[in-house]
């Protein structure tokens, strides 16, 4: 394969651009088009749900790459831009307009999407579903139109979205109701202290929270929603609704063209698919773990590492993604940072101060640190970070004991 080959980036999200910048990098010196079926220039997803909720800013704020960065590295940008289909025989991508795009290398970075909720009366107005710019506008006005008439916010789902928009929505004055279906907030990813310090936090912000609770339908007045109804025969009012239930990963390009997905795009360590010169990073991706099991992680940590190897494995080259894992999720003034994977915990301990909040639980599987979640303990988390990378685990016994200095394990890194 020539260096001065084509290389098609499908999906201009992080991961895209990460593919991207990392291929120039790499010393691919030949055509590198990214391809994008948003209007805007790439951008960072994380603040949609937090800050930009709140604050009215520009699309430009929130550029990753404006096109100019791009242009600089020669990476052609074509936004609003669908690729409809794969044609691997022929070596082309077939666009929404018709039009066919030569490749002879591919990446494909197309993300996720939000699950929808299949409920009578999902489709009426005003159920918002979080994941583009123009999708966090719409719930921004929603908001402030909730607080204005003094209507309330039904959020569907207590996890990162729904928590992250619930705070927000409190900051703009609206009242607020989370349907949970699970027993706690955010049960996927952490441990029941986290969720109950969570909980009382939201609580305080005056954040109704309901728990156990299947969504049957939602009701409206011409066409535009006006509630939400639960199994047990409640019905919460709705100025505006927002659904959070977790998301589905864009893998059906992949999967048409014959790539090999199982709830996501096959990848291994170094991000290759089941398909010669086609790589893939991101949401969209599952990775397969020596031990067999598949891994999905959604974030932007591993939009970035993912979208280096995947790179570095276009230009031939192994470049295996092993860092820790994390994510961050920021509620009114409390930011909670995830290092690692505390999936399978036997073991959590807590060090710091539960009622301020600010501490961190270190989770445990037969008696070695897998994952710390850090709320308001930003040198905890990049402890934290640290140890997990050197694979390195205090005992529980040194976490139990507050006047053990956990940072004197890393003097064997030094
Ligand atoms: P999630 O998986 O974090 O949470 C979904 C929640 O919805 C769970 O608590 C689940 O039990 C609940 N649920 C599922 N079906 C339900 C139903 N029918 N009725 C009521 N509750 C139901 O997914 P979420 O919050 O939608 O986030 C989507 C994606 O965005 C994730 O990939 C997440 O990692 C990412 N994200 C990450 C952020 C961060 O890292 N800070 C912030 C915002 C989003």
């Amino acid at each position: 394969m020539s260096a001065a080959s084509v290389i098609a980036v499908v999906g201009a999200g992080q991961a895209g651009v990460q593919i991207a910048d990392s291929l120039r990098q790499e010393g691919h010196e030949g055509a590198l088009v990214l391809i994008g079926e948003e209007p805007h220039a790439p951008y960072q997803r994380p603040p949609l749900s937090k800050k930009w909720l709140i604050e009215a800013g520009t699309p430009g704020s929130l550029a990753l790459r404006g096109p100019e960065a791009l242009a600089r590295r020669q990476i052609e940008l074509k936004l609003d831009t669908r690729v409809v289909a794969i044609d691997r025989a022929a070596g082309e991508l077939r666009l929404a307009d018709g039009a066919r795009l030569r490749y002879d290398r591919l990446a494909l970075s197309t993300g996720s999407r939000p699950r929808r909720l299949s409920v009578p009366g999902a489709s009426l107005e005003g159920v918002l579903y979080l994941r583009a710019l123009s999708d966090s506008s719409a719930i921004a006005a929603a908001l402030r139109r909730c607080a204005a008439e003094g209507k309330a916010l039904i959020v569907i789902g207590g996890g990162f979205i729904g928590l992250e928009v619930a705070a927000g929505a409190r900051k703009l004055g609206a009242a607020v109701t989370v349907i949970e279906a699970l027993p706690r907030l955010m049960s996927r990813v952490t441990a029941p202290i986290v969720s109950e310090t969570f909980e009382q936090l939201h609580r305080r912000h005056g954040v109704d929270i309901v728990f156990d609770a299947a969504v049957v339908e939602l009701r409206g007045t011409a066409g535009h929603v006006t509630s939400v109804c639960t199994d047990d025969g409640r019905e919460f009012p709705a100025g505006c609704v927002v659904v959070g239930i977790g998301v589905v990963p864009d893998d059906e390009l992949a999967l048409a063209a014959g790539v090999a997905c199982e709830r996501g795009i096959i990848v291994d360590a170094c991000s290759r698919t089941s398909v010669t010169n086609v790589v893939a990073a991101g949401d969209c991706t599952a990775r397969r773990l020596p031990d067999g099991r598949l891994l999905r992680l959604e974030s932007v940590h591993n939009a970035v590492e993912q979208g280096k190897s995947a790179a570095a494995a276009l230009m031939g080259r192994e470049r295996p993604f092993c860092v820790t894992p994390w994510f961050w999720s920021d509620q009114y003034d409390v930011k909670l940072q995830m290092a690692g994977l505390s999936q399978g915990y036997d073991q959590v301990l807590v060090r710091g101060d539960l009622h301020k909040p600010a501490f961190s639980a270190f989770y445990f599987r037969a008696g070695r640190l897998i994952a710390v979640d850090s709320l308001s303990r930003i040198p905890d988390h990049m402890l934290a970070k640290r140890l997990l990378d050197h694979d390195l685990s205090p005992t529980p016994e040194q976490v139990a004991d507050p006047s053990f200095e956990l940072q004197s394990l890393l003097k064997q890194t030094a």
